[in-house]
């Protein structure tokens, strides 16, 4: 009873109870130099938006995160808990009170900083990329010499574009010596592939490079289990793949690429894989489109994590496993795909799948005029790079034995 009293009294207080929350839950986007307008770290800055936070976690529009739970569990699932959502229900209606200094919570070490910790190399690039104020932008390649003396282990990565608000996405890939793609492009500077007149990419852009990170608002950064690493090989390039859309001022970007080493050789290296469909129409007007690609694995691997990509006519997207029996098991389902936030799912606990495991991916387009999205419900869509076409990709990264790389893995079988 007396308990009860004292509950009552406190009020609930920015310092002591919302604050945790903040640091825990939104200030990997919301503190400066992240992709959010607005910092939420000090009292001042984070007051006026008291009413919005409210109305945003309750809608569950932040944290982002979009993964149905009634299938996996995900190691980074952001979603609120119902505790954290009344605590800051109770401070908004308690009138938003700043509560007493002492007992605010250590801040996290990142608070300005990276969210990998110090890393061990910076990769810059060279010179900015001006990017126009407005029109199509092809997508922009930079090859980067990555100065990579011996094989080196890369436990984490971060990439920090230098102009959030420009870039969509960054596709960040390791290019082993003797690699023919991009053979002869110049080094230091961006470049474009264009795709061709029917808006088909460019054969040049096709690549079998292992990549490091797919950078995406919402997907910053990796860190993968003990044991586990990315391998760059002696010698290798980094090359980026940058997607910039106009925001109507000509501006610049300068990416940084920041990498954690591993201390010694993992047990097994981290391969991010693809499966995708690019031969698919899209009927105008259908609200509900399927396209699916599916894939056997040639060898053993560890499934790590997940991450769909479509554009702005995705809706909704599965991975699954077809069993023989006719049972489906699904690993992942988005009911609302948002193209603003591209997610990686990473799996709380990593699933082996035998060789010969047989994975499918399917994704949900609405074409409608209902997608507020839509660049042009009255269009026929097909497979391309820009936002106004589509894609389908379902990436997921692996864990294999540390001897392969994407090229053996898929070379040889195991022996039986
Ligand atoms: C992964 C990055 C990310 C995380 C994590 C995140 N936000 Fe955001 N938030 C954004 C971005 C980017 C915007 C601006 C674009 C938008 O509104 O979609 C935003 C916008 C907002 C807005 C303005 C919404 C509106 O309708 O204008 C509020 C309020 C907000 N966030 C609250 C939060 C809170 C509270 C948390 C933590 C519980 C949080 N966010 C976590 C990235 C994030």
């Amino acid at each position: 009873m007396k308990f009860y009293a004292v509950a009552l009294l406190a009020a609930t207080t920015f310092n002591r109870d919302v604050l945790p929350i903040l640091r825990d839950r939104c200030q990997e986007c919301h503190r400066p130099g992240q992709i959010a307008p607005m910092p939420f770290v000090t009292y001042h800055q984070t007051r006026p938006w008291a009413k919005a936070i409210l109305e945003a976690v309750l809608s569950r529009k932040m944290p982002p995160w979009f993964a149905d739970p009634a299938h996996g569990d995900f190691a980074n699932n952001s979603a609120l808990s119902k505790s954290e959502i009344e605590t800051i229900a109770s401070w908004v209606y308690g009138g938003a009170p700043e509560g007493n200094a002492a007992e605010k919570p250590p801040a996290r070490s990142w608070t300005l900083d990276w969210n990998i910790g110090k890393p061990d190399r910076i990769i810059e690039m060279p010179t900015p990329v001006a990017v126009p104020a407005s029109g199509t932008i092809e997508y922009q390649y930079i090859i980067l010499p990555g100065g990579f003396a011996r094989d080196t282990w890369v436990r984490k990565v971060e990439v920090r574009p230098g102009n959030p608000a420009l870039v969509h996405h960054a596709v960040v890939y390791t290019r082993e010596p003797g690699s023919q793609w991009l053979e002869g492009r110049p080094r230091g500077v961006s470049f474009a592939l264009p795709a061709s007149a029917e808006g088909r990419p460019n054969p040049a852009s096709f690549t079998t490079s292992d990549i490091l990170l797919v950078y995406t608002p919402g997907n910053n950064h990796a860190e993968w289990p003990a044991g586990m690493a990315k391998r760059i090989k002696s010698g290798s390039d980094i090359v980026i793949q940058f997607h910039y859309t106009a925001n109507g001022k000509a501006q610049q970007d300068r990416t940084r690429v920041a990498l954690v080493f591993a201390s010694a050789a993992p047990k097994q290296v981290v391969l991010t894989l693809q499966m995708g469909n690019d031969k698919f129409v899209i009927p105008p007007g259908d609200p509900n489109y399927r396209v699916q690609v599916s894939g056997t694995l040639p060898n053993e691997a560890l499934l790590i994590s997940l991450f769909p990509h479509m554009h702005l006519r995705g809706k909704a997207f599965e991975y699954s496993l077809p069993a023989e029996n006719g049972r489906v098991e699904t690993l992942l389902k988005i009911t609302r795909y948002d193209f603003r936030w591209q997610l990686d799912y990473k799996l709380r606990k990593p699933r082996l799948l035998p060789a010969g495991t047989r994975l499918l991916c399917a994704g949900y387009f609405d074409n409608s005029p209902n997608n507020p999205l839509n660049p042009d419900p009255a269009a026929e869509v097909r497979f391309g790079e820009q936002s106004w076409q589509e894609m389908m990709i379902g990436f997921f990264d692996v864990a294999v034995d540390a001897r392969f790389d994407k090229e053996s893995f898929f070379a040889s079988r195991p022996s039986k």
